[in-house]
């Protein structure tokens, strides 16, 4: 399979484009939706059918989705309405739109696509990416194989989640400058430097396009890379798990 519609969903957008899966190149226009409020599986179905309508694509979808997922069942709902927990997300857009879906968490996908095509490209050892964006998601690599459904963004520090403390949605809802932002961001890769010993970490999610803003400001000793694809990697790596790559 060559051409195929990857979506990702996010706690206030739902992207999607038709990705070459051999060579991760968008070969459509890339199209958004708002996600729906409130974000119930009925709604969000609905934005999801909108938006493979808007691309005219009929095929194989794959699908993000910003929980854990395991066999298309969503099993929280951190950024989503919570009648997501314990849906079949999976067999519900399928339903919906008429077309076959996969269906797995918006972070594992960037992961994938990133080892995969972009700045994991080649790494061996421990690799760990996260997306800061409505929340942290985090892929974990060991020898490029993902081990799914890690929620690092979940971890407390200094009493908190960290995606509560230093997701991206957070520095907007704070008005914090780069350097107050980097140093809660700082917190957190440290806590799982010293917990992981990664090898390297990719920071992903739409703000990693500002990277030179904030990088300077961190001062860990694993090496730390922007994620190549930016906020496109977990659009590539849904439509990778359609493709079945
Ligand atoms: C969710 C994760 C997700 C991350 C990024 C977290 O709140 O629990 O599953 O990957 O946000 O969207």
């Amino acid at each position: 399979m060559g051409e195929v519609l990857g979506i990702d969903i996010g706690g206030s957008g739902i992207k999607g484009a038709v990705v070459d899966t051999e060579s991760a190149a968008l070969v459509s226009e890339r199209m958004r939706v708002d996600t729906p409020q409130p974000s119930t599986p009925e709604a969000v179905a609905g934005a999801v059918k909108q938006l493979v309508e808007m691309l005219g694509y009929s095929g194989a979808v794959g699908c993000t989705f910003p929980a854990i997922v395991k066999r298309g069942v969503m099993h929280s709902a951190a950024n989503v309405d919570k009648s997501w927990i314990g849906t079949d997300g999976q067999t519900l857009f399928q339903e919906t739109v008429g077309m076959p879906f996969v269906v797995l968490n918006d972070a594992d996908a960037a992961g994938v696509a990133e080892m995969t095509f972009g700045a994991g490209k080649g790494r061996n050892g421990l690799v760990i990416l996260l997306t800061f964006g409505t929340g942290i998601g985090s892929a974990v690599f060991l020898d490029g194989k993902l081990v799914p459904n890690t929620e690092f963004g979940h971890l407390h520090l200094k009493g908190k989640e960290a995606e509560a403390r230093a997701a991206a949605r957070i520095k907007d809802e704070k008005d914090l400058t780069w350097s107050q932002w980097a140093k809660r961001v700082n917190e957190f890769l440290m806590h799982l430097e010293f917990i992981f010993s990664p090898d390297l970490f990719i920071f992903g999610g739409g703000v990693s396009k500002r990277h030179e803003k904030f990088f300077p400001f961190f001062t860990l000793n694993t090496e730390v890379v922007p994620a190549q694809f930016f906020n496109d990697s977990g659009i590539i790596g849904a439509a990778m798990a359609a493709a079945g790559r």
